[in-house]
């Protein structure tokens, strides 16, 4: 039987914002990324690295996570996958050349998970033609073939969706929080994407996404600029003990959550035992609570 293909790295996010300029001054000036373009249609670039983008950000009448986009190696791991993803019941739709060049990708196919978050999948990221400089002093982001970060996204059912990103898509799970959250990674980053469990209330479908910095420094400059431009904490700084880095949270202007981060450790496959934690054992140290009514309080990352 032929081993299947996986995606190599979290490439992009969009988002759905009713603030655009808002994303731009938050985006620029806390986390240092830099705006590299704007579509006809008021949508955002912003850049991390030597990539066109990272993220793409839509105007919209809604605030969430517009879609993910996964990449994988070339045409052939994107066929390959295509086909899994039908071979499990879902409808892939392939990109259209539209959605290729507004996306700067080779291929592209798009589909709902299981939970109806909307999924990209592409090979062939374009280069930007300029080097990266980001919007504020900054060691710059790390990226690479570790991708974005990680994505963390509430789901009505974790078990699912858990099969699906692991049997069809080629994660592997990291670790779990007891009964309720799945960490799953697809390169030696601790996680790319995890799953929280969604309550009934569930009023977006992301909880946050995740940038790590070179340099701890570039937390500390994060979290004094946030703070001086009043924004709104969802946890102050603190240490994980599952993927270890050292991070605060802050409320994006869509209502969820941007955690600034450095320090994480990698996963070596060859060696990597699955682990479990407890609610109570999420934070080696501090993290404590900020703005109470945001959706991160209710993450399992937060003391109860
Ligand atoms: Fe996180």
């Amino acid at each position: 039987m032929a081993e299947k293909s996986g995606v190599s790295q979290l490439g992009y996010i969009g988002v759905n914002a009713t603030d655009v300029q808002g994303w731009t001054s938050f985006m620029g000036e806390v986390t240092g990324m830099q705006v590299s373009g704007k579509a006809d249609d008021g949508s955002t670039y912003l850049r991390m690295d030597d990539r066109q983008y990272r993220f793409l950000i839509h105007p919209s009448d809604q605030d969430d996570v517009a879609y993910i986009g996964w990449q994988v190696a070339d045409e052939a791991a994107l066929d390959a996958i295509a086909a899994q993803v039908e071979e499990a019941g879902i409808k892939v739709t392939p990109g259209s050349k539209e959605d290729m060049e507004s996306k700067h990708v080779l291929g592209l196919i798009k589909f709902d998970d299981p939970s109806g978050l909307k999924t990209e999948v592409f090979c062939g990221a374009q280069v930007a033609t300029r080097p990266y400089y980001p919007s504020r002093s900054s060691s710059g982001f790390k990226t690479g073939d570790l991708g974005i970060g990680h994505a963390v996204v509430w789901v009505p059912d974790v078990d699912k969706s858990l099969r699906f990103y692991r049997d069809v898509l080629g994660f592997t799970v990291s670790d779990n929080i007891w009964g309720r959250t799945a960490f799953m990674h697809c390169n030696s980053r601790h996680h790319s994407l995890a799953l929280f469990a969604a309550g009934p209330n569930m009023k977006q479908r992301m909880n946050h996404f995740m940038v790590q910095y070179n340099q701890i420094d570039d937390v500390g400059l994060a979290y004094d600029i946030a703070d001086k431009r009043g924004d709104q904490f969802a946890t102050h700084i603190g240490r994980h003990p599952n993927d270890q880095n050292i991070s605060f949270y802050v409320v994006n202007p869509s209502g969820f959550n941007t955690e600034c981060a450095w320090g994480a450790r990698d996963v070596d496959d060859m060696l990597w035992e699955t682990e479990v934690y407890s609610r109570a054992t999420t934070n080696y140290w501090a993290h404590p609570r900020g703005r109470s009514e945001t959706n991160a309080a209710a993450s399992p990352f937060n003391r109860s």
